[in-house]
């Protein structure tokens, strides 16, 4: 296998077949733009199977990704993508960045969802754009923008049930999209407590990646209770 890329989380592999590539989840955990970053053996295993299960439960909820499947503890096959460089990340309840940017009070609701794009660029701090910078700088065209948010939607409303089928909630998350070969868009990356903010309702408990951007718990503690709960409703 030939790396192709070696990310903060993840190294992708080039195989046999060029339209497909490896995935293999590193045990490390980066946050601030890879600024903060630490090794927790076992923390890949547990993103690897959580992301595979979130993406079988999508496909059957009739939400496509690049997901083809799971081949090992720490590594599963995905359709090779060109990524389209925007993050796009969809809010139900104020957390995070826009607390801190607007002054939103945390747990704020928003009805309709609120819905935000952010250039992917570590270098520059991923900063948030609007659909005309997106254009501008050729990220993507109108027409996919308007496709990459009507598909960031339907996935909100699908990952909202497959949380509160777990009695979790929801919060916000980040999504990247890619263009296959023949130019169709596609969800890709991984769905996650990486790339997820999930709150139980009742007690306010994070279940994501916060309680490592705060230190305020074990990255592998955390992710495991998920991981339980998620089995829980098979
Ligand atoms: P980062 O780039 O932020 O360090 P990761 O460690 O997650 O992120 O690295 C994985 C990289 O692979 C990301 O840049 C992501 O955009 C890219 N990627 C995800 N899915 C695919 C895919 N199906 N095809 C090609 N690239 C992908
Ligand atoms: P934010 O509040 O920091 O903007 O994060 C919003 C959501 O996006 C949250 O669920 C965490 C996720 N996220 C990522 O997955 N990667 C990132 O680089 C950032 C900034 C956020
Ligand atoms: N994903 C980013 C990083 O790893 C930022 C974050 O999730 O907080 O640096």
């Amino acid at each position: 296998m030939e790396l192709l890329y070696d990310g903060k989380s993840k190294r992708m592999f080039e195989i046999e077949d060029p339209f497909v590539l490896t995935v293999e989840y590193k045990d490390e955990v980066t946050a601030a733009d890879g600024r903060k970053r630490e090794e927790m053996p076992g923390k890949g295993r547990l993103i690897n199977i959580i992301t595979s299960e979130m993406f079988e439960k999508l496909e059957k909820m009739g939400i496509p990704s690049h997901f083809i499947e799971r081949t090992g503890d720490t590594t599963q096959l995905v359709r090779k993508v060109e990524i389209i460089p925007i993050e796009v990340v969809v809010r139900n309840l104020a957390a995070g960045n826009i607390t801190k940017r607007l002054g939103f009070k945390k747990g704020r609701e928003f009805a309709p969802p609120l819905l935000e794009i952010y250039l992917k660029d570590d270098a520059l701090g991923d900063p948030l754009i609007n659909r005309a910078h997106a254009i501008q700088m050729d990220l993507a065209t109108d027409k996919e923008i308007s496709e990459l948010k009507k598909r960031a939607h339907q996935l909100n409303v699908a990952l909202i049930d497959i949380m509160e089928e777990m009695g979790l909630q929801l919060v916000d998350f980040k999504v990247e999209f890619g263009r296959d070969t023949r130019g169709n868009i596609l969800l890709a990356d991984e769905i996650s407590p990486d790339t997820c903010r999930i709150w139980d309702p009742k007690t306010g408990e994070n279940f994501d990646k916060d309680v490592f951007r705060e230190g305020t718990g074990s990255v592998v503690d955390t992710y495991k209770k998920f991981y339980e709960k998620m089995e829980a409703t098979k």
